[in-house]
């Protein structure tokens, strides 16, 4: 705030008629606060001694004159102008330390007592306004520190008094805020809909007008979760080599902890990470002599309680040589058949081969017919003899090496053991009588002597030679034989057919939408040894099973062409199977849906028969609405009142010349 007490500025304007007598008129005096002016008033004669008068000040409002002085007598003077005002030049009032309330009218009254002239009696004077202006002052900030959640809405408002009235502007926050969150300012408030991470910042509020500004500033503080600004990023170390990966957050408030996760478990509850593992204040991890098992996803998740926190994720790839990891001991090789010796390993960068000794003797199996390197470098032997039996090792290698070669515990040998071989097989098929015996033999030999199952296909398992006793119609079927031992598995099958059963269920039902009907087909199931016939059945769903409706299928037949269906309604249908000793299971139920029945036909129209020198020429048009799928036109004709014949079934065009003269005379 200014103040300037040395300078008086006021202006004073005094309008008079042309005659320099006539009506007073208003005048305007603008001054500051604390400052002084003077409210003129010319109502004394210029020069020479007056005569003797009374001065008053009158103020609009105030039922006393605020200022009286007869002679040289002491003013009386209004308290709250005391010390305040005096008269100057004549009956001029001058008024210190101008306050804001002295804005208002005053009025100039000069009283002259030894004249009696009517008009002189009394003057009225002119009417002053006094208008103190003052710089702007705040009524009401915010607080110089805010602290507001993420995500909540912010108040803040300036409210300035001064005069002439000042203007409340404000600045700040990131500035020309071209973001529809971000602040909107209305009559010297400022709101925030939204407060973001980058809502915070320095709001300073600005109240101006022609007598100064002044300002006042808010700091801005967000409450919310961290940011990350630094990632981890996608590493890649070599083997027993440390490494770290990164992650900063910011955040207020910033009492920070950061946690970090290995494919989501905390790595300080790994024991094989434990204690090699340490997260620096700055967030980021540090992994000391790294591991094969170290690879995987690491993610960092930075939090202060508030909110949800964030969270960044990175892969670490560890880079090692090729090493073997559980070399079997021993392993079985078939005789006479091809056999395989596997050397698991792991590597990365990928493994590029595998080297093999036997017996300490590096294998060249370029240079061994039947030998050969199998995938991930197993060892492939075409035919297992006496000659592959031996102690093997194998060494792989990537681009960084090996770590040696798989080690050799004594006992590991490759031993030589035969395959199953079947001794007795299944015939093909087999028929026999419900509830009776069946027995079906299959036995093999090797070794170690292979064990023997039997499996239906798709339904119980069994082991053993297969007995089925008594024989049940469920055993119909396929079967297989299995035998095994630890070099190899052989399967043989044969198939089942139980006599003397009702019949088995029909498969795969389909139904054909036609025009007022369906055809409704299946595949037939096994007879059961006697001859079976098969009956469709149907219904509307919305029906109860009471109203299953039943129509017979011609003896051979495997589909049915069901009539009479009504249009756009939903069928369900099922087929039963029957033999002379009972009927077999239902079929699924298959639904016929309303939606492919195709909308019924309307008639061809306009059919007109004109006769030719070569016959009779029959044109018509097409239906008014052409089904997509217009298969032809069925023609008949009939003579007189006989009934009508079939003419042609399949005419495709919409013309028909009747070659020879017949005596028909009816046509449709
Ligand atoms: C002075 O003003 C008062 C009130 O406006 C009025 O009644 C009176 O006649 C005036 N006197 C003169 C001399 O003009
Ligand atoms: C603007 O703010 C002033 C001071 O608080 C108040 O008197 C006035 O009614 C407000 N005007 C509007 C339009 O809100
Ligand atoms: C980091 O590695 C993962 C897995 O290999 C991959 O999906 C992702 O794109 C990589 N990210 C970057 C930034 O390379
Ligand atoms: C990893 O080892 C390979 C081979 O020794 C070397 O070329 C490479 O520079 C090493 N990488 C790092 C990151 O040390
Ligand atoms: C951080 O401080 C906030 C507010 O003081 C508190 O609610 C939160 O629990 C603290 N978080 C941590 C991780 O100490
Ligand atoms: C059938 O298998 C079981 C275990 O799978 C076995 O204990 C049993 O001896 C086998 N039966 C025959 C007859 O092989
Ligand atoms: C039943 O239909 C499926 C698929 O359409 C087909 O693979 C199968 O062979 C059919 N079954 C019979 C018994 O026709
Ligand atoms: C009904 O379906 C059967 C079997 O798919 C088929 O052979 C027969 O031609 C069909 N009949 C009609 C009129 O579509």
């Amino acid at each position: 705030m200014v103040r300037c007490l040395s300078v008086a500025i006021l202006s004073l304007v005094i309008s008079r008629g042309a005659d320099g007598r006539g009506k007073p008129e208003v005048v305007s005096v603008v001054g500051r606060a604390g400052e002084s002016a003077v409210l003129g008033c010319d109502l004394l004669p210029p020069a020479g001694r007056p005569p003797l008068h009374v001065i008053e000040w009158l103020r609009f409002g105030f039922l006393l004159p605020i200022f009286i002085q007869f002679g040289l007598y002491s003013p009386r003077i209004d308290p709250d102008y005391l010390g305040r005002v005096r008269l100057q030049k004549g009956a001029s009032l001058q008024i210190e330390g101008l306050r804001a309330e002295d804005q208002g009218w005053y009025e100039c009254r000069v009283l002259f007592l030894d004249q009696h002239s009517p008009e002189d009696d009394s003057a009225n004077g002119s009417w002053v306004h006094l208008t103190v202006n003052s710089p702007p002052q705040f009524l009401e900030t915010p607080p110089q520190v805010l602290e507001v959640r993420e995500l909540e809405a912010v108040t803040l408002r300036c409210v300035a008094r001064g005069s002439p009235q000042p203007h409340v502007t404000w600045k700040g926050g990131t500035g020309d805020l071209p973001h529809p969150l971000l602040p909107q300012v209305q009559n010297g408030t400022l709101w925030i809909r939204r407060v973001e991470r980058g809502s915070s910042g320095v709001y300073t509020c600005q109240a101006s007008s022609t007598e100064g500004s002044a300002s006042h500033a808010t700091q801005l503080l967000v409450l919310g979760p961290p940011v990350i600004v630094v990632p981890p990023k996608n590493s890649t170390v070599n083997a027993s080599q440390d490494v770290s990966l990164a992650c900063r957050a910011e955040a207020y408030p910033t009492n920070l902890t950061y946690s970090w996760f290995q494919d989501s478990i905390n790595v300080f509850h790994i024991s094989r990470l434990q204690p090699r593992v340490r997260i620096l204040v700055d967030g980021s991890l540090r992994l000391q002599a790294t591991q094969p098992d170290d690879a995987g996803r690491y993610t960092c998740v930075p939090s202060n309680g508030l909110l949800r926190p964030p969270s960044a994720s990175a892969y670490l790839t560890v880079l090692y040589p090729a090493q073997v990891t559980a070399m079997p001991p021993e392993t079985p090789l078939p005789v006479g058949m091809r056999g395989v010796i596997r050397c698991p390993v792991r590597a990365n960068p990928p493994l590029l081969f595998v080297s093999w000794t036997k017996d300490g003797q590096a294998l060249q199996l370029d240079k061994l017919p039947g030998w050969s390197q199998g995938p991930e470098g197993s060892l492939i032997i075409a035919l297992g003899n006496e000659d592959a039996l031996g102690e093997y090792a194998c060494t792989p290698y990537n681009s960084l090496g090996t770590a040696g070669p798989s080690p050799a515990p004594p006992d590991a040998r490759s031993g030589l053991q035969a395959p199953p071989a079947f001794l007795e097989r299944p015939k093909e098929e087999y028929f026999q009588e419900v509830g009776r015996e069946l027995l079906i033999p299959c036995s093999a030999q090797g070794d170690p002597p292979p064990a023997i199952s039997w499996a239906k296909v798709r339904l119980l398992t069994l082991n053993s030679s297969l007995i089925l006793r008594p024989l049940t119609k469920e055993a119909h079927g396929r079967w297989e034989c299995t035998a095994s031992n630890a070099v190899a598995r052989v399967t043989t099958s044969t198939h089942v057919y139980v006599l003397g059963t009702s019949p088995h269920v029909v498969t795969n039902v389909s139904v054909v939408p036609l025009p007022k009907g369906a055809n409704v087909s299946w595949e037939p199931g096994f007879d059961g040894g006697y001859l079976q016939r098969f009956s469709v059945w149907a219904k509307r769903p919305d029906r109860t099973h009471h109203d299953w409706v039943s129509l017979a299928v011609p003896v051979g037949a495997s589909y049915l062409l069901v009539p009479g269906l009504q249009p756009h309604t939903q069928y369900q249908f099922s087929v039963l199977a029957q033999n002379k000793l009972g009927s077999g299971p239902f079929s699924e139920i298959v639904l016929l849906p309303t939606t492919e029945m195709p909308p019924p036909l309307s008639p061809p129209r306009g059919l007109v028969a004109v006769r030719t020198p070569r016959g009779v020429l029959l044109h018509w048009d097409p239906p008014e609405l052409v089904p997509e799928t217009l298969d032809g036109y069925v023609l008949e004709g009939r003579q007189g009142s006989q009934g009508w014949e079939v003419l042609d079934r399949a005419v495709a065009g919409t013309e028909m010349q009747l070659v020879s003269e017949w005596g028909w005379d009816g046509w449709r």
